[in-house]
């Protein structure tokens, strides 16, 4: 039996035929041929599959695609249009990938870090995070990162981040 699912990615609409037990990651990788999306572990453990559905980061290996009828979703490739979004830019920065496989799903992950919490401590990023799992960079330059784009978009706002030390 097959099923039809809407879904509009990355702004554009989609309708697909498929069959009810096809995942969302596979639907955006090979359907979609978004591959930016990655599978590491098809347990619902690495966070390598996170994209943004109506906003939230979830892991597109532990939803079905009919689960995400009529939603909106936002792959590593729609996050910016053109120019890199300053998480991106953040990461290449501080040099927070090495092989790059966790890379996608970090970003996904923290720009929603980002946006419940602003002005994140250490130690709420590296909570924040703490579903998705690298096994190269030993994270210090990820949490620097983030950090670093936090602080861009504080001061883009004309907010400048309180230091760590008086919230803790
Ligand atoms: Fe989805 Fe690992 S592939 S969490
Ligand atoms: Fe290699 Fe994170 S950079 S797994």
């Amino acid at each position: 039996m097959q099923q039809t699912v809407n879904l509009t990615v990355n702004g554009k609409t989609v309708a697909l035929t498929i069959d009810p037990r096809t995942l969302l990651v596979q639907v955006i990788r090979e359907q979609l041929a978004l591959t930016g999306t990655h599978v590491g572990c098809d347990t619902a453990q690495c966070g390598a599959c996170t994209v943004h559905m109506n906003g939230r980061a979830v892991k597109a290996c532990s939803i079905l695609a009919v689960q995400a009828e009529g939603a909106q979703i936002t792959t590593i490739e729609g996050l910016s249009t053109g120019a890199l979004d300053p998480m991106q830019e953040a990461f290449r920065d501080c040099h927070a990938l090495q092989c790059g496989f966790c890379t996608p799903g970090m970003v996904m992950s923290a720009v929603q870090l980002i946006s419940d919490n602003p002005n994140p401590t250490e130690a709420e990023i590296r909570e924040g995070l703490d579903g998705n799992i690298c096994r190269c960079t030993g994270y210090q330059n990820i949490v620097r990162a983030i950090k670093q784009a936090a602080e861009g978009a504080a001061s883009a706002r004309g907010t400048s981040s309180q230091p760590e030390a008086a919230r803790t």
